[in-house]
């Protein structure tokens, strides 16, 4: 049976390279990652929960120990029902930081026995969000140095029907 599991949430509106990276190095430190896909409806988010499974799971295939799962609970019942011990956040930058520890502590007293670990990605994508990247996308621009060809596709086909 696995034992080391772990969650990383968020929103993944859409997935980008520096989500990959933060997967790549999680993946190697836990017997079984879980990326948990949360349904954020107060973000607004461009793609539907679904696409946003679909497009993670297809550029997460190959990994054989990262499995994508949406979730649209509480993050502290979701990772308990996932048997996950620790949940994994990726650190970026300072700014990051209060709002993670406001997490991590808001977490730790849901459940005091599944821990948060951060890691951060490799620096050249300590700048990516989500957000940008589907600004440039909406403005034609080139956001082919931070997400997956199968990610550039679906924004363009996304901002396509929005035309
Ligand atoms: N590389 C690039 N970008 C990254 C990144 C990385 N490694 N890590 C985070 N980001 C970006 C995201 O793209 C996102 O950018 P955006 O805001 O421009 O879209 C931003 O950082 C933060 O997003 P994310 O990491 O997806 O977190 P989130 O704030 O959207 O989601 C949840 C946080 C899902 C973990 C939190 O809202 C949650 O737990 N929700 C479930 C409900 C719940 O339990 N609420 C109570 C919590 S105590």
């Amino acid at each position: 049976m696995k034992d080391k599991i772990a969650v990383y949430p968020g929103t993944f509106d859409p997935i980008t390279n520096g989500h990959y990276d933060l997967i790549k190095r999680g993946a190697s430190l836990f017997d079984e990652l879980i990326v948990g896909i949360a349904d954020s409806q107060r973000k607004g988010p461009l793609f539907t929960l679904d696409e946003r499974i679909d497009l993670s799971a297809r550029i997460l295939k190959d990994f054989s120990n990262v499995r994508v799962v949406g979730f649209d609970i509480l993050l502290a019942d979701f990772a308990t029902q996932m048997r996950a011990k620790v949940i994994l956040r990726g650190l970026r930058a300072v700014s990051d930081f209060e709002y993670e520890f406001q997490l991590a502590s808001m977490n730790r007293h849901l459940i005091p026995n599944i821990e948060t670990m951060f890691l951060t990605p490799a620096e050249q994508f300590s700048f990516i969000s989500s957000s940008l990247i589907k600004e440039i996308a909406m403005l034609n621009g080139d956001v082919s140095e931070f997400a997956h060809p199968i990610v550039q596709q679906a924004l363009k086909d996304k901002f396509a029907q929005r035309d």
